[in-house]
């Protein structure tokens, strides 16, 4: 055994060597308010944990705590019944007695939901740390009462692990048996055969159930092999000796027709063996040790099931996650033609793990009854001779590990959690397979990827739960019109398309998306999702290589008009979704250089300052993606610009003082840098004249204010859409502003800076950030001692179009780097003005 690579490679783990940019960034990231999700949820009700699909009905089961429900798989929100499943009090008082939460874990979480037959489901519960099992009526929704001891088929603990599958009616899980939780158990629950795990370390030590399922025999094999039923979870090592505890990520099988031994292994499985799976990079730099979920893809298409699982390392300080591929066939050699491990005593009491090479009893230990057996007249497990059978029992672990298809992740992504996995296969327009991974995040998002040429591109990204909780189940419908995935959490149970084709909007996009479920009609101009469709027509256009080239050149172009004052701020929207794509604004037709002071690029806008006649003119935002060293450019905005002459707009109706209404034009950031030269402190700095009268007062003290203005000059908002207004003044150094909102005084969001003048007076810069669902005046005063001043604007909301909570947060944080520079801007004025005063007095 290679001890010494594994330490090596962990050392480098340790090292958090390697830390290299890992994993592609996701295209598209839609938050959760742009996409229509269809949600369940009750009041009061949590732990939606364990879902089970009827595709036969379009019927979801979701077990929660305390409740079933059975919810209409193509639109959850519509709930057909609910059973309330509780503890009693007598339970609850005894469980509370031990210890243990009554409010919270001496309840009845449900964690098995499983299909008895088409009228009856099979369900358990934790049921206040007395597992129960029982069976439900699908007709009536009501429990038969059967009351089983749902002991080794449903956990005690609610927080400890479990899986489970239901196979011929006979119920395969992984789960603990006693109320510590401390002995595992993988079991069948069957009338005529039930079977469980030696309780014993080598068998299992310290797992992590995380998935079950059944593989079945090839019917027309010559072989007559078994139907095998696979677990995983993740365990404590016994073969590496390391500082600390080292997890070790598994794959198990059993073989159905497994009857146990005679003597030795009665009621024990005959055929459980062990084997480690390897997810780690060719260099073994990661070694990706815990896993979390897994899901066996098996399509007609494919020639094998493939097992996806995804991965996190022990120690995740660098927060990867990976996901990794096996064939079958794969696992099948290390469990029929691999060497097993056994144990050896080393000075006393010390055991370590060693490769067994010695001879291997016949029939092969741990191997399913098949044809082979059956001709050497074993036809049964309970025929297995005993040297068989007490080998199996002291040697339940390979020595040969699951190494993963292409020897290496299919994907590995840093900062994010991957929690479950569901694979969908979709044939492409061109006839390409393409295995589509969608897999969960702890923070409530949902990854959709496919391996491409040995590279990964990551879809898009879905923000399924809004309050970013971890996904705990996901479950993929690939029903013919109903692809769908459900992922539950602790709060409720989300159902998603498993495509957004109609996002995009353009053919380019569609294309670039590189989503094989999307193709591009071109004669209805719509990016559609052809597994939706009854036939596929020839001109769709698609490539999930993402060359676009076969795109017409021609689209349709909006341009939006704008009229703007003379030395104010423009904002050009321009929101371009994809992530991997650059931003490039053009102005009459040349690129335009967005480094000037002049201009600043926000996320998802273009400002800019000081508005004058040779800026107006078209602007264009163009959205450039490269693809494999081909670039795709696409306008994305245009915008025209026109200047207006200069009009008093804000007009205070108490001061309507002369010189609210000259400063008028408002440059942003204020009168800067530009044309400060040194001049005696004494005297004024010259002004161009196209600027605000503020500087060229004698009246030292005088309050100056310019009127309100917002980011976007256009002076009108969307519907709850966030927006901030500006007010500027100059005054006496006890200067300050109040804001009011249709005549009530504003006191929060509301934001100042201000810069102290050589000559005594502060510069005052004060905004708010509102959003408001009507027409609605504000209000901005300078007061101080030498006199007040107020400006007041009319905000008109325009547009029925909400902009969602976390645009919002990103427009403002736009808005705060703005700010933060106009800061830094004031701050090298003051610089400027007092080395110019320090020259002059002496
Ligand atoms: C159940 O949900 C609650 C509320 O979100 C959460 O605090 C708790 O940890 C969950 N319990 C289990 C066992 O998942
Ligand atoms: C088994 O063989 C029959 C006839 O040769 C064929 O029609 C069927 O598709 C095969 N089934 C499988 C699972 O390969
Ligand atoms: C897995 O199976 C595929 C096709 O069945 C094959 O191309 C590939 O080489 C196999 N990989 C491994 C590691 O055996
Ligand atoms: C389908 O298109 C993709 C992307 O261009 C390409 O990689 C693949 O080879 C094509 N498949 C076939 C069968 O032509
Ligand atoms: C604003 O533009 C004018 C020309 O239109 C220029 O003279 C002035 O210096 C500019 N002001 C700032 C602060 O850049
Ligand atoms: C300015 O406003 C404050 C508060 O509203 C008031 O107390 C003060 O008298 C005003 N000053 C002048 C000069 O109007």
């Amino acid at each position: 055994m290679a001890l010494s690579g594994l330490y090596a490679a962990l050392g480098l783990l340790f090292g958090a060597a390697a830390a290299a940019a890992f994993g592609p960034v996701p295209r598209i990231t839609w938050e959760h308010r742009e996409v229509q999700l269809v949600h369940f949820q009750e009041p009061e009700v949590f732990n939606y944990s364990t879902l089970l699909l009827s595709d036969g009905k379009d019927v979801l089961y979701v077990g929660a705590r305390e409740v079933i429900f059975a919810l209409n798989s193509v639109n959850i929100a519509e709930k057909h019944h609910e059973l309330y499943w509780k503890v009693t009090e007598d339970k609850k008082t005894k469980c509370a007695d031990k210890g243990k939460s009554k409010q919270t874990e001496c309840l009845n979480y449900v964690r098995v939901l499983q299909p008895l037959n088409d009228d009856v489901l099979y369900v358990c519960g934790t049921n206040a740390f007395q597992p129960i099992c029982d069976h439900l009526n699908l007709m009536s929704f009501e429990l038969r009462g059967k009351n089983e001891d749902g002991k080794g088929r449903c956990p005690f603990d609610p927080a400890q692990s479990y899986t489970s599958v239901m196979v011929d009616g006979e119920l395969y899980s992984g789960t603990s048996y006693n109320f510590l939780g401390s002995e595992p158990i993988i079991s069948r629950n069957s009338h005529q055969s039930p079977l469980r795990t030696e309780y014993a370390i080598p068998w299992l030590n310290e797992p992590s159930f995380v998935f079950a399922d059944v593989i079945r025999a090839d019917r027309n094999s010559t072989e007559e092999d078994d139907d095998k039923v696979y677990f995983f979870f993740t365990e404590m090592s016994v073969e590496y000796e390391f500082v600390g505890k080292l997890m070790i990520p598994r794959i198990s099988r059993v073989c159905k027709r497994d009857q146990g031994g005679l003597r030795t292994l009665q009621k024990k499985w005959t055929s459980f063996l062990k084997a480690r799976l390897i997810c780690t990079t060719p260099d073994k730099n990661l070694i990706f040790n815990i896993i979390n979920d897994v899901f066996i893809l098996k399509s007609p298409s494919l020639k094998e099931p493939v097992i996806y699982g995804v991965f996190t390392p022990q120690l995740n300080n660098m927060g990867l996650s990976a996901v990794c591929a096996y064939n079958l066939s794969t696992v099948e050699d290390v469990f029929s033609k691999g060497k097993y491990m056994q144990s050896a005593t080393v000075e006393q009491s010390h055991t370590k793990w060693v490769r067994y090479n010695g001879e291997i009893p016949k029939p092969r230990p741990g191997a399913c009854i098949n044809k082979e057996a059956r001709a050497a007249n074993y036809m049964s497990s309970l025929n297995l001779p005993d040297k068989t059978l007490q080998f199996v029992k002291d040697h339940p672990l390979m020595d040969d590990s699951v190494t993963p298809i292409g020897d290496r992740p299919r994907l590995i992504k840093r900062d994010v959690r991957y929690t479950q996995i569901v694979v969908d296969r979709v044939t492409a327009l061109n006839g390409s397979m393409y295995d589509v991974m969608f897999v969960s995040t702890d923070k409530g998002a949902l990854h959709k990827a496919i391996s491409y040429e040995n590279g990964m591109h990551i879809i898009e990204e879905i923000q399924l739960f809004p309050n970013f909780e971890p996904v705990q189940t996901l479950l993929l419908s690939s029903k013919k019109g109903k692809r769908y995935l459900y992922a539950g959490s602790n709060s409720g149970v989300v159902q998603s398309p498993v495509a957004f084709c109609d996002k995009y909007s353009t053919c380019v996009d569609c294309v670039l998306a590189r989503d094989p479920y999307c193709a591009w009609k071109s004669h209805e101009a719509s990016c559609i999702n052809i597994l939706k469709e009854d036939e596929i027509e020839r001109d769709w256009i698609q490539n999930v290589g993402g060359d676009a080239s076969s795109c017409p050149d021609k689209v349709r172009e909006n341009s939006l008009q704008h009229t703007f004052k003379h030395g104010s701020t423009a904002e050009l929207k321009c929101s371009q979704k994809s992530n991997l794509a650059q931003v490039v604004w053009k102005f009459k037709d040349d690129v335009l250089k967005v480094e000037s002071p002049k201009y600043r690029l926000l996320e998802k806008a273009l400002l800019i300052f000081n508005l004058s006649e040779g800026d107006s003119g078209i602007y264009q935002c163009l959205s450039e993606e490269k693809v494999k060293n081909k670039k795709f450019s696409q306008v994305v905005a245009k915008h025209v610009l026109e200047l207006k002459k200069i009009q008093p707009t804000t007009v205070d109706p108490i001061q309507p003082a002369a010189q609210t209404e000259a400063s008028s034009s408002i440059p942003f950031p204020p009168t800067g840098t530009s044309f400060l030269s040194c001049v005696g402190s004494d005297s004024p700095p010259s002004l161009t004249n196209t600027m605000p009268d503020v500087w060229s007062s004698t009246e030292l003290v005088m309050v100056m204010l310019l009127p309100p203005f917002l980011s976007d000059q256009a002076q009108h908002v969307s519907v709850h859409g966030t927006f901030h207004l500006f007010c500027q003044a100059t005054g006496p150094s006890d200067a300050r502003f109040v804001w009011k909102k249709n005549g009530q005084k504003m006191e929060v969001c509301v934001s100042e800076q201000s810069h102290a003048l050589a000559d005594g007076r502060v510069h005052i810069l004060s905004w708010v950030k509102d959003a408001v669902a009507e027409n609605s005046e504000y209000c901005c005063s300078v007061l101080s001692k030498a006199g007040n001043k107020t400006s007041k604007v009319l905000i008109t909301v325009a547009g029925k179009d909400s902009i969602g909570q976390a645009e919002w947060v990103k427009e403002y944080d736009s808005w705060r780097s703005a700010v933060s520079e106009h800061h830094a801007m004031m701050q090298n004025w003051k610089t400027t003005w007092e080395s110019c005063k320090k020259k002059d007095t002496p």
